[in-house]
Formats: structure tokens, sequence, C-alpha cells
């Protein structure tokens, strides 16, 4: 057991109580997700990718991803855009409709039809755009933390292929914009989701920052690790091993938010006791209910039958409700199927 691997983290001047985050996960890390990560221990959480061009546009879904969870003390939106004007001008508009604390740009995101607008990953291979956006964002943002301003952050990835590997050029050139944290996801643009996450790289992330905060006096850039933690042991192994200052949770999160209490326990007590089946499926009842709240019965519904599947793992007669939650259409079959 080691105590010192949980700890608060801070970001500009936003103060974390620890290092267990929930990553930003399109479909899944809404408000209602959000919320009962929370409450199960998440230190910190981040809104699903939101387009700048759609906030330009004053698309209402796009606004309903990025609300505050009821129970969110400190949250980070992120966008994606491959203009630093359009990207300028989302800032504003999040930072008027939500007050959020961080925001965070992403430069990850391997989809086609963003990356043809210079946009997610294709952003983790052109440092020059990644340097411009990143500065347009911390300026529309009121400046660095010391000067007043919102933090902004990064979440890059290792590279475009195996033969184009970026991430040293994407992280100094965030690192020059003024970014208050960087995340790596350390796969490439090519790999997707697939194959093995490279913790060495992420290694190599942490000693870089360190590396240039010992010419940059006064400065402190945590690093955040993500992929593959599916479990409790594996954010225990990815601090040891990296030596980043937190760790994010994306997979491994979905449909067991109780991952960060059990990951919680492991960090400061040594063990975990998972909580028994009926117990998680209260938390899938919360969580059915604020989606409803937030959004409409038929949309939490539809999207909450992935979610319960996940939920109802370990339970007896697992298989059978499974095959009935994928009919559930109202919050009363729901109800039919587990209580
Ligand atoms: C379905 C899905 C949606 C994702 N959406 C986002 C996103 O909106 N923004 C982002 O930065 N990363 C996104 N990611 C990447 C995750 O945040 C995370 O970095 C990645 O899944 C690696 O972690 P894991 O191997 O523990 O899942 C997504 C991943 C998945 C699987």
């Amino acid at each position: 057991m080691d105590a010192k691997l949980y700890h608060p983290v801070k970001i500009g001047n936003v103060e974390l109580k620890g290092n267990l985050f929930l990553a930003p996960v399109a479909g899944y890390s809404d408000a209602a997700f959000r919320s009962v990560c929370i409450e199960n221990g998440a230190c910190f959480t981040y809104t699903e990718m939101v387009s700048a061009e759609a906030l330009v546009r004053k698309n209402l879904k796009t606004e309903i991803l990025m609300r505050r969870a009821y129970n969110e003390k400190a949250y980070s939106v992120q966008i994606f855009g491959g203009e630093p004007d359009i990207m300028t001008d989302a800032t504003h508009i999040v930072l008027e409709k939500t007050g959020c604390e961080v925001i965070d740009i992403n430069c990850g995101c391997p989809v086609p039809k963003i990356i043809k607008t210079g946009a997610g990953s294709a952003l983790t291979r052109d440092p020059d755009r990644l340097y411009k956006i990143a500065e347009a964002v911390v300026k529309a943002a009121g400046g660095r933390p010391e000067e007043g301003g919102v933090p902004v952050t990064v979440k890059i990835r290792s590279g475009w292929e195996s033969k184009q590997m970026t991430w040293r050029e994407a992280a100094q050139a965030a690192l020059d914009a003024g970014v208050s944290a960087i995340t790596i996801h350390p796969r490439t643009r090519a790999q997707g989701y697939e194959g093995h996450s490279d913790w060495g790289i992420m290694k190599g992330l942490v000693e870089l920052v360190r590396e240039w905060e010992s010419r940059e006096p006064g400065r402190h850039v945590p690093v955040f690790g993500s992929g593959d933690l599916f479990k409790p042991e594996d954010a225990k192994a990815m601090l040891e091993e990296t030596g980043a200052d937190a760790v994010m949770f994306a997979r491994g999160a979905m449909g067991n938010p109780f991952i960060f209490r059990d990951a919680t326990d492991l960090l400061t007590k040594g063990s975990y006791e998972p909580l028994p089946p009926e117990e998680r499926v209260k938390t899938g009842f919360a969580e059915l209910e604020r989606l409803v709240a937030e959004t409409s019965e038929q949309h939490a519904c539809l999207e909450m039958r992935k979610r319960f599947a996940a939920y109802s793992k370990g339970i007896s007669g697992g298989a059978a409700l499974r095959a009935r939650i994928v009919h559930a259409a109202t919050v009363q079959d729901y109800k039919d199927i587990f209580l």
C-alpha cells in the first residue's frame, strides 16, 4: 500500500481532492453518469467532446452536453475544433453558459470527419495549429490562471501512426501556449482504441514536462494518463509506473462508476470490497432518473440499455435480464425487469 499514490491535484488555481478522474467519453459522460461517478469518488470529470462549430451555430443539443451535474463542484468542458477563431468564440460561449472551472481541448479524436477539419488527433500531428488553437483558447479564457484566466488543458494522443509519433512536439506546443495540464492517451490515431496504450510514452511525457518545469520557475503543469484502466489495480500500476499526476478511467468506468470507489480504497487502504450487484443496480436507477430529467424518458431509456446491461453483471439470472433490457423503452419497463 502506498497512500501517497492518492493525492490532491491542482489544475491552474483549481484544487481537486484526489487524482482519479473520469475521462471524456462521447455517448457516456453526460451529467447523469458524471454525477454517479462523483458520488462514487471521481475527483474530476469531463464532458464529452463538444463541437466548437455547433456551439457557435447555437445548437441546443450541444448545450445540453455541457450542463453541470448537481454535485460537480469543478468540471471540465471539452471542446473540439480546427480553427482558432471559432475556438475563441466557442470558449466565450462555454464560459458564459456553464461557468466551468476548466476547458479542455480535444487533440485526440480519431474520427475521419473530425480530423478533416483539422481538429481532434489532427492537432497532435500539427503542433503549429495546436499552438495557435491553445493560445487562442487561453486568451479567450482570460489568459493564464496567474493572470486570472480559467485554466485550459489539452488531451493528446501519442501520434498519427507508429512512424509518426508527435507527442513531444504536441506537448511542447501546448506548454508554449500556456496550458495548465496535459492528458495523454498513448495510442496513435491509427490505433483508434485497439491494441495497448504505451505507458512508456506517458512516462516520457511526465519526464519532458518535469524537465520543462525546471527551466520555467514557478510553473507546474500536471500530466494526466489515460489508457487501459479496466480495474482499480490498473490505476495503481499507471500511477506507479509512469509518475502521472492523475489517471482517468474511460471504458473501465462505463456501467461501473464503482471503479472510483474501489480504486480510492485500493490506493488509500490497500484493498477494496466490491459492492454487491443489487446495490449496483440501485445506482443504475439513480442514473436513469437523472437522465430522464436531463433529456426525455425515450432518450434516457434507450441510452440506459447498454448501461443497465453493465450494471446487471454479476446478478443471478443476468443473461435473462439482459435479454429483456434490450427492449426496455420506459422507466416502468426497467422497474418490471429489476424491482
Ligand atoms: C466510445 C468512446 C468515446 C470517447 N470519446 C472521447 C471524447 O469525447 N473525448 C476524448 O478526449 N476522448 C474520448 N475517448 C477516449 C477516452 O477518453 C480514453 O482516452 C480512451 O478510451 C483510452 O482509455 P481506456 O483505454 O481506459 O478506455 C473516447 C473513447 C471511447 C471508447
